[in-house]
């Protein structure tokens, strides 16, 4: 079900255009971007084109492909690690790629001040390698963590399991660096904890998609690496039960990092596609984890005394076994063909009658669609995954609409990008988009930066 969206036109850059970014970047970092993987999205469903990719290596590089891209016209999409899920990453309307894979140096982290510098191209798993060789942990995790970069992750705001604990990416990033429309630079990288100096650019970067700014560097929190970790699947009949062992984990401990909430259905197609064996078979599953320091002490085992399903990761080899039943269900369900994938927060009081609820609404319009539905419980984020349905327009709207009568939000990680930008109105204001839209003139008039996602 690949969508090339907009025109997807290729649309030939001048020679003095090619020449003038050859200047710049370097001929081996301007290329044809026909064939390569730069076009298309992460899930396959959106196909773009583009006559140029473009991949600076300095700051002063990126400064100067925008001015060019300016002068000639043409807009440009920033990409990372082209794992983003709604189709913000790829030139649907023939833009400019401008590919942070070589502005990928991770700094040294600072222990005493637990921070990390490194540069937008750096991928989340080299910062959280850096962090680890010195007893200290970069908090945003996911499954995507060998490809996606900071800059992505800083630009989508990303979740992940951890955020119950630790917030999303917007609460790690103390500074960073990024290049505006007119080629100005906007640097907080001194990285201070306190700074009420007017508006906050750092947290407006922060989700913004590329639409405002390209992201460079960044300032990371670190956080403590923990001496033991504990990590339980429990079994449970249905929704409101997994929602109950959410409930009980997380009220009691603070200690819990994550609470993820998997069905039958994807824990064992996720098993089949890994052949990494569930410990039992359950309705619903949560999977928890808590992790302490030296001085604290673990409430888990006793928290979940009485269930009749818990199984105790006994060894870290177990642990990542466990894990992996979680951070591989994209790509397993990848393997059914292309879903359509909804990524929404509702109140968390909500959340078993949504359930319900959304595979109704989608049987409704597509009979024969199966409805897998995962996500990070404790947050109140569900990842809802249609598949084998041709009714796309008519699932978007049924789902989106489901979520807008919850009070809930289209978008909890993965951001709107070109995927969800008619059905902004559901969760935002009139006014709220016509604020966005004023910023975006601002510090955009003319609409290079990531045009066609976002805004609607
Ligand atoms: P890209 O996909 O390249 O870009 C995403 C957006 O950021 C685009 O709008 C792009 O224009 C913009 N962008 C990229 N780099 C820059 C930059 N330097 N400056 C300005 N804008 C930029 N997401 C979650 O939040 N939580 C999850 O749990 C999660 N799990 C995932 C699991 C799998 C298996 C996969 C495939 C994806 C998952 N994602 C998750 C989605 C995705 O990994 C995140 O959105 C991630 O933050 C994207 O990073 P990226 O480097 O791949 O960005
Ligand atoms: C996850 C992605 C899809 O949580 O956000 O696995
Ligand atoms: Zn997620």
């Amino acid at each position: 079900m690949a969508t090339v969206c907009g025109d997807g036109r290729r649309r030939y850059g001048s020679l003095v255009l090619v020449d003038e970014l050859r200047a710049t970047v370097g001929s081996d970092h301007v290329f044809d971007g026909a064939g390569t993987s730069h076009v298309v999205d992460w899930t396959g469903r959106f196909v773009g084109a583009t006559d140029l990719v473009v991949r600076p290596g300095s700051l002063d590089e990126v400064r100067r492909v925008l001015a060019i891209a300016r002068a000639h016209g043409r807009a440009v999409v920033p990409q990372g690690g082209n794992t983003g899920l709604v189709g913000g990453s790829v030139p649907l309307h023939g833009e400019i790629v401008l590919s942070s894979a070589r502005l990928n140096e991770v700094g040294v982290p600072d222990v005493d001040a637990r921070r990390i510098v490194v540069e937008a191209g750096a991928t989340l798993e080299a910062v959280q390698v850096a962090a680890a060789s010195v007893g200290l942990r970069y908090p945003v995790d996911f499954g995507a963590r060998a490809s996606a970069t900071i800059g992505g992750t800083i630009a989508t705001n990303a979740g992940g399991v951890n955020v119950l604990r630790y917030g999303t990416t917007r609460a790690q990033v103390l500074g960073l660096e990024a290049v505006l429309a007119d080629g100005s630079i906007v640097s907080t990288m001194a990285g201070l904890m306190k700074d009420n100096t007017g508006y906050d650019l750092r947290g407006l970067l922060c989700g913004s998609e590329g639409t405002l700014g390209v992201i460079t560097r960044a300032v990371l929190r670190l956080v403590p690496a923990h001496v033991s970790v504990t990590t339980v699947l429990v079994g449970c009949e249905s929704v409101s039960d997994a929602m109950s062992v959410v409930g009980r984990v997380g009220r009691a401990s603070d200690t819990v990092d994550a609470a993820e909430l998997m069905s039958r259905r994807g824990v064992s197609l996720t098993s089949e596609v890994t052949g990494v064996g569930a410990p039992f078979d359950a309705a619903w599953y949560v999977l928890v984890e808590s992790s302490v320091g030296e001085e604290q002490g673990d409430t888990l085992a006793r928290l979940l005394s009485g269930r009749s399903q818990v199984a105790v990761a006994e060894s870290p080899a177990r642990r990542r076994a466990l894990w992996r039943l979680r951070d591989e269900h994209t790509p397993s369900i990848a393997t059914l063909g292309t879903p359509l994938k909804y990524d929404v927060t509702l109140p968390l009081a909500s959340l078993p009658r949504f359930v319900d609820e959304v595979g109704e609404a989608v049987t409704s319009v597509a009979p024969t669609a199966e409805t897998i539905v995962f996500g990070h419980a404790a947050d109140g984020n569900l990842h809802v995954n249609v598949l084998g349905a041709r009714e796309e327009r008519a699932i978007d709207e049924t789902v989106l609409t489901t979520v807008g009568a919850y009070r809930g939000s289209i978008s909890a990680e993965h951001g709107v990008g070109a995927a969800k930008r008619e059905w902004l109105h559901l969760t935002r204001s009139a006014e709220e988009i016509a604020a966005m839209r004023a910023i975006k003139r601002a510090l955009d008039p003319e609409g290079i930066l990531n045009p066609h996602v976002l805004l609607p």
